[in-house]
């Protein structure tokens, strides 16, 4: 069940006209159905169930703080990046206990702050970051708890550039490593080992290769018991896939039944990092049409959104519905790339759509409320888009739209010359 709808003729969020939304904000715009954001973290929770866990919603996702405030509020945790995710959670109510803070590059200020804020465990990606975490640490007088993120070499089976549990990429330590890793853990003063950790890749329809990184890491947890460590909880990471096309994609609750039944007999704590399972389906982006360019070859509908504003079609050849916010046009259908105004070849939303447009026409593309607007940029000089949360009936501004004052008030001029 999808929060957008078509309802008297128009695209809806929940009861919230997109139309009215695009005349009122303007275009580009992102749009969140806090429903739907609730709805999709509850099937984690509720799959869990009786079971101890905890639902580490993955910020980089999406980072706005109303979305991360409703995930709060439903008991959520987080897991971070970076010290902007971090103030980001904070600020936006989450319990720093609740928190991993994952990432291959994280910088002794970083670290200093998670520590001070109480963050409940730090994903180890690396032997130099164990020993900096240690110092870090023990400066304080303070116990950071661990997790090795292990990277179990598993094919995720997914777009290579999302893909992050191979040998080959940067994320984590070999599974062969992580006994010694571990030992060394278990020695430091400052350290203290809670967790065994894994994330394998994003937008996975499958869920053999989680299963896959399971059946190593029990077998991890096996061989550091007879090392004497102790792990209390075992966290998965992200990485479900949502349907996007034609996908799909295991639902959060077969996931989690099979985990489960793999887990049965062991007192293990559950950890999950969804991002985009939580949020992509929660969100579109509107654009208008700005001009239609009916070559011989091709037709091209120039839009007012742009790579800068949703750069997954752009970076990772991306599919993304776009659907017509009125439901009826007198317009001819002819096949469209969506184009925008950025001057780049690679700046599409989309590519030969079957669309009956005209100037003016509004567009939503689905699907846009995980790795949208987090990934904006401002190339071309174009400020990022406002964003708005409807919920029922109501429709929140949640970020203001970027300024052309904004964009460039942090950069000054040299000094006249003398
Ligand atoms: N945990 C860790 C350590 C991660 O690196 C990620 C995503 C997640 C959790 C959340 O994964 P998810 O449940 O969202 O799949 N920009 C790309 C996706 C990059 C994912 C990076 N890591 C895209 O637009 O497809």
């Amino acid at each position: 069940m999808s929060a957008f709808t078509y309802q008297q003729g128009s695209l809806h969020a929940e009861h919230v006209d997109l139309a009215q939304l695009a005349n009122q904000h303007g275009t580009p715009l992102y749009v969140y159905s806090r429903e739907a954001l609730e709805r999709q973290y509850r099937a984690y929770d509720e799959a869990l169930g009786e079971w101890p866990h905890q639902v580490c919603f993955a910020v980089k996702a999406n980072s706005n703080i109303a979305v991360l405030n409703v995930l709060a509020q439903l008991g959520a945790g987080f897991d971070i990046v970076s010290l902007g995710e971090l103030e980001r959670a904070l600020a936006a109510g989450g319990d720093p206990t609740r928190m991993v803070f994952s990432g291959v590059g994280k910088q002794a200020i970083e670290m200093r702050r998670a520590l001070e804020a109480g963050v409940g465990c730090f994903n180890l990606e690396s032997e130099d970051e164990l020993e900096r975490l240690n110092d870090v640490a023990t400066a304080m007088g303070v116990i950071a708890h661990v997790s090795v993120r292990v990277n179990p070499d598993v094919d995720a089976q997914t777009h290579p550039y999302i893909s992050t549990g191979l040998k080959d990429n940067k994320f984590g330590i070999d599974i062969e490593r992580a006994p010694a890793v571990y030992q060394r853990a278990a020695s430091l003063p400052g350290i203290q080992v809670i967790g065994v950790d894994c994330h394998i890749g994003s937008q996975l329809t499958s869920i053999d290769p989680f299963l896959d990184a399971l059946d190593r890491l029990l077998a991890l947890i096996d061989e550091l018991a007879t090392l004497g460590i102790t792990i209390n909880h075992l966290d998965l990471g992200g990485g479900l896939g949502v349907c996007y096309r034609d996908e799909q994609p295991a639902s959060p609750a077969s996931y989690i039944a099979a985990v489960k039944e793999r887990l049965a007999g062991r007192s293990l704590t559950l950890i999950f990092e969804p991002g985009r399972s939580i949020c992509a389906n929660a969100g579109v982006f509107l654009t208008k049409v700005e001009y239609l360019k009916l070559n011989q070859h091709k037709n091209f509908a120039i839009i007012d959104g742009a790579m800068n504003d949703l750069i997954r079609p752009s970076l990772y050849s991306a599919w993304q519905e776009i659907r017509p916010v009125a439901a009826s046009s007198d317009a001819p259908v002819r096949c469209y790339d969506l184009v925008g105004p950025v001057c780049e070849t690679g700046d599409f939303l989309g590519k030969d759509r079957d669309l009956a447009l005209q100037q003016g026409d509004l567009l939503a593309v689905m699907s846009a409320g995980a790795y949208g607007f987090v990934m904006a940029s401002n190339y071309n000089s174009r400020g990022r888009p406002a964003e708005i949360m409807v919920d029922g009936d109501q429709a929140h501004l949640i970020r203001r739209r970027e300024t052309i004052e904004q964009l460039f008030e942090s950069e000054a001029l040299l000094p006249v010359r003398t």
